[in-house]
């Protein structure tokens, strides 16, 4: 781990290592039916280990700080016997929260390794937590990892967990749906190793002109330059994060004509977000939602001046 995560580590590890929710807290979270125990994986866990093949948690890490785990995620990861995590992007403050749980760390393994060692573990009566970074629904793998498992007898379940999107977000203080600006957020990647589908390569995408959030692409920057500027002006907005809620978190703004450059000269490379568009950069227009003349729901509209 790099120098400069060391105090962090270690004042999160002394801070966090006794964190659960008190009992008292829980039983008034039960009590007012914010907290239910019917969809709760762990009590599914726990029933279908009585029954047969047991159940895998999937859990959602959160980007970075491990503060941005749910509530719920931290709970099963730290009642877990057995952390599976990937192991390049999870934060390795969370694994030191239990730390009585077998670790496995994903990385180095093949599907087929992976599935097996799950898959062996629920047999014995062990709790199973699958860790993914970010949210598990983007770029997570896990379709074929569900897939697999219930090929086996075992069933999944999935808490969500903070994308490094939102985290990217947080840090550049914009939203990216900004009225008369873009509505629409396009969450995609270059084609690399991994290619995409036809039609959704970036020139295309980027013919919407909406806020585009690109993953997985920081060693390709070059090449998300070349097709954005197919569709995009060269003045475009472009904002790339770097390792999003992380203690040596890095914020590079810029516009379009540029990425590759800057990107080359700050040495990104990788876990970074490319986010482009005029959503980034204050303008547009305001929301309707607090408008004075505009009525919904939950406020009746005032009348304009002199009418
Ligand atoms: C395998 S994907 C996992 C995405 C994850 N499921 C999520 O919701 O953030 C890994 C890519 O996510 C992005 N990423 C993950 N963590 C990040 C962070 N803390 N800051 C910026 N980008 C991040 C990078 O584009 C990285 O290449």
């Amino acid at each position: 781990m790099k120098k400069c995560c060391v105090s962090y580590v270690k004042a999160s590890v002394a801070g966090y290592r006794n964190f659960v929710i008190p009992s008292e807290a829980r039983d008034l979270l039960f009590k007012r039916h914010l907290f239910s125990d019917a969809g709760d994986p762990l009590s599914i866990m726990e029933k279908n280990n009585n029954q047969k093949g047991g159940t895998v948690c999937f859990v959602g890490a959160g980007p970075g700080d491990i503060e941005l785990i749910t509530v719920k995620g931290m709970r099963l990861l730290q009642q877990a016997d057995v952390i599976v995590y990937a192991g390049s992007l999870i934060n390795p403050v969370l694994l030191e929260l239990n730390p009585a749980a077998e670790l496995v760390d994903s990385a180095p393994l093949c599907l087929e390794d992976l599935i097996k060692l799950m898959v062996d573990r629920c047999r014995r009566g062990k709790q199973v937590v699958r860790l993914h970074s970010g949210d598990p629904s983007l770029y997570g793998a896990i379709n074929e990892q569900i897939d697999a498992l219930r090929d086996e007898g075992i069933a999944a379940r999935v808490v969500p967990g903070v994308s490094s999107l939102g985290a990217a977000a947080a840090a550049l203080q914009r939203e990216l749906t900004a009225p008369g600006v873009s509505q629409t957020v396009i969450i995609t990647r270059a084609a690399g190793r991994t290619p995409v589908p036809a039609g959704e390569d970036l020139a295309a995408l980027a013919g919407h002109g909406a806020t585009m959030a690109i993953f997985l692409s920081a060693g390709l920057a070059g090449k998300v330059q070349n097709q954005l500027l197919e569709r995009y002006g060269g003045e475009t907005p472009v904002a790339v994060v770097q390792r999003a809620s992380w203690p040596d978190e890095r914020v590079i703004r810029t516009r379009l004509s540029e990425l590759a450059a800057v990107m080359e000269r700050e040495n990104v490379k990788r876990t970074a977000l490319i986010l482009v568009g005029g959503a980034l950069v204050p303008g547009g227009q305001k929301s309707l939602l607090y408008a004075r003349n505009f009525c919904h729901g939950y406020r009746a509209a005032e009348p304009e001046e002199g009418k």
